[in-house]
């Protein structure tokens, strides 16, 4: 049997109806339940519901065989695993926001209210950039506003959040879309499965 780790959210209901669509269906996953693990009823595939950023984590570790993450999140935890496919949807970008008309003051450290910390880091070492991270979990275009941060690193989607807040984007550091993951030692001894599916999705998207 192969485990597969779906995002929970609106990209794992859009990744499973692919996976269904492909031969891999498994109804109850479309119940309405609090329950995380499904097992199609042929028994090939087994799909545990975890939260989108722990997703490399089970694969890496092997708690799942082949998973689906957003490159954000690839980017942020650089997992030791196998990156098979874009799949092409799940866009987003990495991007750096401020509140509009916001000036840099390059003579002091930049105080950068982000969940990717890695990113915002690495991003910044790039360009020779000093910072102060503030490592927050959500709701990160409140700090700008408040005066908690001078920007934010994060995720752009429609650009609405921002919008609504009067931020924009000053600099985008990387494209984001869902990946399709292996386990490495899954990816050597179940190779056929994984390979079957690999190609039926890049078929298909
Ligand atoms: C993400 C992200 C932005 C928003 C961007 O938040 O952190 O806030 O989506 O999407 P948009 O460009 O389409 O408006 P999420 O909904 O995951 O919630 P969070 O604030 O808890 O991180």
């Amino acid at each position: 049997m192969l485990s597969i780790a779906l995002p929970k959210g609106r990209l794992g209901d859009k990744v499973y109806k692919l996976f269904s669509q492909l031969g891999y269906g498994c109804p109850s996953i479309e119940e309405d339940s609090r329950k995380l693990v499904f097992d199609s009823p042929d028994g090939k595939v087994r799909y545990l519901l975890v939260k989108p950023s722990d997703v490399a984590i089970y694969v890496e570790r092997g708690a799942a065989d082949i998973g689906v993450a957003g490159k954000d999140t690839l980017m942020e935890s650089e997992p030791d695993v196998y990156e098979l496919l874009d799949l092409k949807f799940g866009k987003c970008s990495i991007a750096v926001a401020a509140k509009n008309g916001w000036v840099d003051d390059v003579s002091l450290p930049l105080r950068v209210a982000t969940k990717y910390v890695n990113v915002a880091q690495n991003y910044y070492m790039s360009i020779n950039r000093q910072i102060d991270i503030i490592k927050l979990n959500g709701s990160i275009e409140l700090a700008p506003i408040l005066g908690l941060s001078d920007v934010i690193v994060d995720i752009v989607e429609t650009g609405t959040t921002l919008k609504e807040n009067d931020l924009s984007v000053f600099n985008v550091i990387a494209p984001s879309s869902a990946r399709l993951i292996a386990n490495r030692a899954s990816y050597q001894f179940q190779a056929d499965i994984i390979e079957e599916i690999r190609a039926k999705l890049e078929a298909i998207i």
